[in-house]
């Protein structure tokens, strides 16, 4: 049997656990393509920190989509994302004028070859296409649109992945800024265009007080939050029972433990273990032994990541809780060399992004929220304590 668990970026799960509310919400407000008057601007925003299930989630409503037979343009926001849209958006009105009856499928894959890459496409991208456009990016959307609406299909979906910016000079914002321009103006002529998008939750706050980003301000939002540890049980049950793997109580009430509810955490444990195991039953000895293993890869490549996507002052604040739990607002303050009264300020988007959580018994006082960060920023501290021990015997040396 294959492992059934599926630690990995955007690795559809074998089975998507407890995202029907969201499903539904996304329907709602982008599947409305055929009404004339839909209720919303149809756009749909799924925020969450790393590894929450954000791209599974698209990817979820993608096959929706294109089960009911909606085209969707699918692209990763990296950088020149924009480019890769247009392009996109260009190639299928060329062939969509040369070949009347190009399937979905076809209409799909084109639209889905770039940014995010499907193997054994095609399409592949001409140098300098950015320099190659016919038209300007609106009017090759109103074109595409106005193709697809003479097929009787209900309209364009896009689906934008990765919506993430560092500052207000990185060029993903530019592009991030131009598309909305061009979308929004679609939205006002009552084109049948939807958007649903993903994100880390700091960026995508940053984006929607972004007044040259309307269309984001009106969005629906989702936001993905880690599984309580009943439900991260539930989750890894569930998984077995779909692929005939038995676990043990103790077996499952340990991995989801390790999880800490996030979801990417949930299938790593499961795959170490079930590979431990040999595959005929998991128990609580298969998940001592790959704990270790689990930290490593966790600390390392979730929290570590997600950290240092966080500004200076953000790390700081993270690292400081790490090492001291039990800091007061003043000492806090004077760490970060600023006034006790703007510390909440400093503190926002940790907060509202899930990060930092307020301790309910103590006014001022903040755990680290995101699995494993605070063991992350303690390392940090320690390998600044190795260094230190490296710089005392290399300069213990007297001139003479
Ligand atoms: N609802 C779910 N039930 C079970 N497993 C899930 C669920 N959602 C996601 N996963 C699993 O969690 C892992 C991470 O999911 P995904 O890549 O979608 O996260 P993400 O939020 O896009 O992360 P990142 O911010 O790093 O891009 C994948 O291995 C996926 O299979
Ligand atoms: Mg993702």
């Amino acid at each position: 049997m294959a492992n059934p668990f599926t630690p990995g970026f955007g690795t559809p799960p074998t089975v998507l656990y407890g995202r029907e509310t969201e499903m539904g919400l996304i329907d709602r407000t982008s599947f409305t393509l055929g009404a004339k008057h839909p209720a919303h601007s149809r756009a749909t925003i799924i925020t969450g920190n790393r590894g929450i299930g954000k791209t599974t989630l698209l990817t979820a409503t993608v096959r929706r989509a294109q089960g009911m037979g909606i085209p969707v343009l699918r692209v990763g926001a990296k950088r020149g994302f924009l480019d890769d849209v247009h392009y996109a958006v260009d190639w299928l009105v060329d062939e969509l004028g040369r070949k009347p009856n190009l399937s979905l499928a076809e209409i799909n894959i084109g639209l889905t070859a770039f940014g995010v890459g499907i193997p054994g496409a095609k399409l592949t991208r001409k140098k300098r296409a950015a320099d190659a456009h016919k038209r300007p990016f609106g009017a090759s959307m109103r074109v595409l649109i106005d193709l697809l609406v003479r097929r009787k299909m209900s309209g364009l979906l896009i689906v934008i992945d990765e919506m993430n910016f560092k500052h207000a000079r990185d060029t993903t914002l530019e592009h991030i800024v131009s598309f909305s321009s061009a979308y929004q103006s679609l939205i006002e002529d009552d084109l049948p265009v939807a958007v649903v998008i993903s994100g880390l939750p700091i960026p995508i706050e940053r984006a929607r007080r972004n007044q040259h980003i309307s269309f984001l301000t009106r969005a629906e939002e989702i936001r993905l939050d880690e599984f309580t540890y009943q439900e991260s049980q539930a989750v890894i049950r569930t998984i077995a029972q779909a692929s005939d793997l038995l676990i043990t109580d103790s077996a499952v009430e340990a991995m989801a433990a390790l999880s800490r509810g996030n979801t990417y955490m949930i299938q790593e444990i499961g795959y170490l273990a079930y590979e431990r195991s040999g595959g005929e039953l998991i128990d609580v000895e298969h998940v001592s032994a790959v704990r270790t293993a689990f930290l490593e890869k966790v600390i390392g490549s979730v929290a570590g990541v997600a950290y240092e996507e966080l500004s200076t002052k953000q790390k700081l604040i993270i690292r400081t809780i790490a090492e001291q739990p039990e800091i007061t607002p003043k000492e806090m303050a004077r760490v970060l060399g600023a006034a006790e009264t703007s510390l909440p300020g400093y503190r926002k988007d940790l907060v509202d992004a899930g990060i930092l959580v307020a301790d309910p018994e103590v006014r001022g006082r903040f755990i680290i929220a995101f699995p494993y960060m605070k063991e992350y920023a303690l390392r940090l501290k320690n390998e600044g304590a190795e260094n230190s021990a490296a710089y005392d015997r290399v300069t213990g040396f007297p001139d003479v």
